[in-house]
């Protein structure tokens, strides 16, 4: 829409940088001019009652432009390969890995030595945890950043991740880093003005002279650490002020309806996009407006805010993909992907997190029919958007899937859900596994999952009980869960440490400051011995190790496994076993997994049930080939074990 004020303001600016002659310039001054309208609407809409609207605008657009005046030349070809086509992100050629720098190699010198680790394995898209400067002692590992722009010297300095980067780019990989953008660390410098007394700091966070205004927040808001952090306020002595602080008392909530703040942080997210971030993860986004009265999360404005922000992201830096970190009930997080005119234009990607916590689900109840019954609802995702699939991250894993899926598929909600945190906090008779529990809440009873791929999937039980069947079953079940997360649809990001079968680790039980969170427990050390291990033969290491890279490879090699929207589930055919259905031009894949400790039977039609109907199916995990039976035979799937089945046409 054409707007003259705004399109003139516009213009003035694109004359001032003499922004008319290069054609990566004019291709800015299109994309800007055409979102130049909404960014305006919407800006306005939270800024346009306050007197110096006008000048906040200004300095917005000001701020946009010098994004790209900025932007080098490299990753500007960049931005125009990879917005040519259909989103670059949607590629099965993808595969993650998330990792803490130090946890994983030291520093980014030792990660720079890495890189071949990643290659090997056949990891190309890198997210590092947080790796701007946060203070030393409590920081909730690095989510408390005291310099957005300064890389905290634990890790080592901006040119020893430039040099990182251009190891990536020899091995034609991408970066993924986080923005913080919910909170600062209360050393941050704004904090610290803020507690010095100035005003126009106090006034990027919510701060308040007595508990009044923050007593009505705390009626509706929710906890987030129940245990470590109750309460989302905390008195700051140095200004006499209550400030909000929704995660822990260091992180202090940024407020954003000061334009200040939100311009403040757009050129943040600008220089980590210039510095060639590929994926901006934004922490945290469903808590960034905050209103008395509700739950201060999932609000609307918080939509338009994160849809104002992606406007001025595809204007200056299109390359940069946005994930947005919202892990919460599945139709709200599917609201992330933006909605009416907006829907493909708010986050690029989300975390699938219900799709992992059902995955766990599915393994302990060893029954498939509550993730079927989710399914319609995360089907609905946009086309050209797609998801970060994974079996589990650095967080816990949360039950963050309806009461109707679980009552669907015939059982009580509140016992289910009971069911299955005791039985990965090994509460369970028999229980294989060996997770803790994590905020568990007195008043809701409500507690999330924490511990490693291995040691939840059995492994370190059966270890330590020296159980070779139960080592076999647990292998099979680390190895079935990732094949899960690597074909379901998305880009995959495996957590650092699992492709080995790293176990928990009480260490942190030691180290004040991460004692009370026993998310520690599960993000490894790495040892380089340890891992070294994946090299000799018939090493638990090696078993892992092989297995995860040809997972890897086969999801490379078959296009079926982009995400196109090209993902269809079977009927529940047998309760043990989850058969989606994948497909692109020339390619239909059926998969098959079951969750199951006994053999299951699957009837051939299931093969059948999308698409053509196979003369043959080549098994890409075990190598053999199957002539389909009549619709009422069946196929026979062992113990947690799956199958990735291209249909084929018989040889003549
Ligand atoms: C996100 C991070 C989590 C952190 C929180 C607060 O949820 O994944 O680790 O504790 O944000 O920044």
């Amino acid at each position: 829409m054409f707007d003259y004020s705004v399109h003139r303001k516009v213009l003035r600016l694109i004359r001032r940088y003499a922004l008319a002659e290069k054609d990566t310039d004019l291709n800015f001054c299109q994309r800007l001019n055409a979102n130049a309208y909404f960014i305006h609407q919407f800006f306005m809409s939270f800024y346009g009652h306050l007197s110096d609207a006008d000048a906040a605008f200004n300095n917005l657009l000001e701020t946009i432009v010098k994004a790209h005046v900025n932007r080098n030349a490299a990753l500007r070809k960049r931005d125009e390969a990879k917005i040519a086509d259909i989103p670059w992100f949607l590629s099965n050629d993808l595969m993650g890995m998330s990792l803490y720098v130090d946890r994983f190699a030291g520093d980014l010198k030792g990660l720079h030595t890495r890189l071949d680790y990643f290659t090997d394995l056949g990891i190309n898209v890198l997210h590092l945890m947080p790796l701007f400067q946060s203070p030393p002692g409590e920081s909730d590992g690095g989510y408390a950043v005291s310099d957005f722009k300064k890389i905290d010297p634990r890790f080592g300095t901006m040119d020893d991740l430039i040099r990182v980067q251009q190891g990536m780019l020899e091995r034609d990989m991408y970066l993924m880093v986080d923005i913080v953008y919910n909170h600062t660390s209360d050393q941050q410098e704004w904090a610290l003005r803020a507690k010095a007394g100035e005003k126009g700091y106090q006034d990027y966070f919510f701060m308040y002279d007595d508990r009044t205004i923050p007593d009505e927040y705390e009626k509706t808001m929710k906890e987030i650490f129940p245990e470590a952090a109750p309460g989302n306020f905390t008195y700051v002595q140095e200004c006499d002020k209550w400030v909000m602080t929704v995660f822990h008392h260091y992180q202090w909530d940024l407020n954003y309806r000061n334009p200040r703040v939100f311009t403040a942080m757009l050129e943040i997210v600008f220089f980590y996009a210039n510095l060639g971030v590929d994926i901006l993860r934004i922490d945290a986004p469903a808590f960034i407006w905050k209103e008395v009265g509700t739950t201060s999360s999932n609000l609307p404005q918080t939509h338009k805010l994160l849809q104002l922000l992606k406007l001025c992201v595809r204007a200056a830096t299109p390359g940069m993909a946005l994930l947005g970190e919202a892990i919460q009930r599945p139709r709200q997080i599917m609201e992330y992907f933006g909605d009416g005119l907006f829907l493909g234009h708010e986050c690029d990607f989300l975390y699938k997190a219900p799709q992992m916590a059902l995955q766990w689900d599915a393994l302990a109840t060893r029954d498939t029919r509550v993730m079927l019954a989710q399914q319609e609802v995360l089907l609905k995702k946009p086309y050209g958007t797609s998801w970060i699939t994974y079996t589990r991250c650095h967080d816990d894993i949360g039950l963050g899937y309806d009461d109707e899926a679980i009552a669907a598929a015939g059982y009580d909600p509140p016992s289910h859900r009971k069911f299955i945190r005791d039985f990965y906090s090994g509460n369970v008779f028999n229980s294989p596994s060996r997770g803790g529990l994590f905020s568990v809440n007195p008043k809701t009873g409500d507690a999330r999952i924490t511990g490693t791929l291995a040691s939840l999937c059995g492994l370190e039980r059966a270890l330590e009980e020296n159980n070779a069947e139960e080592t076999e079953m647990s292998i099979r079940k680390i190895i079935m869960m990732q094949a899960f997360s690597f074909f379901v649809g998305g880009l995959p990001v495996l957590f650092y440490g699992d492709e080995i079968g790293y176990m928990n680790d009480n260490e942190y039980l030691q180290i004040p400051g991460k004692s009370y969170d026993n998310r520690w427990m599960h993000r490894p050390m790495i040892s380089w011995e340890r891992n070294a291990k994946k090299d000799e033969e018939g090493t638990i290491e090696a078993r892992i190790y092989k297995a995860t890279k040809e997972l890897i490879e086969i999801r490379k090699k078959m296009a079926a496994f982009a995400d196109y929207s090209n993902l269809a589930w079977s009927m529940a055919h047998n309760i043990h076993v989850a058969v989606f259905h994948r497909h692109t031009e020339g390619q239909e894949v059926v998969c098959a997994f079951n969750f199951s400790p006994e053999p299951a039977f699957l009837t051939w039609y299931a093969f059948r049930e999308y698409g053509a109907a196979p003369e043959l199916l080549y098994d890409h995990i075990t190598g053999q080939t199957y002539r389909p039976g009549p619709d009422e035979a069946y196929f026979v799937l062992e113990p947690y074990r799956f199958h990735v089945m291209e249909k084929m046409k018989r040889q003549e």
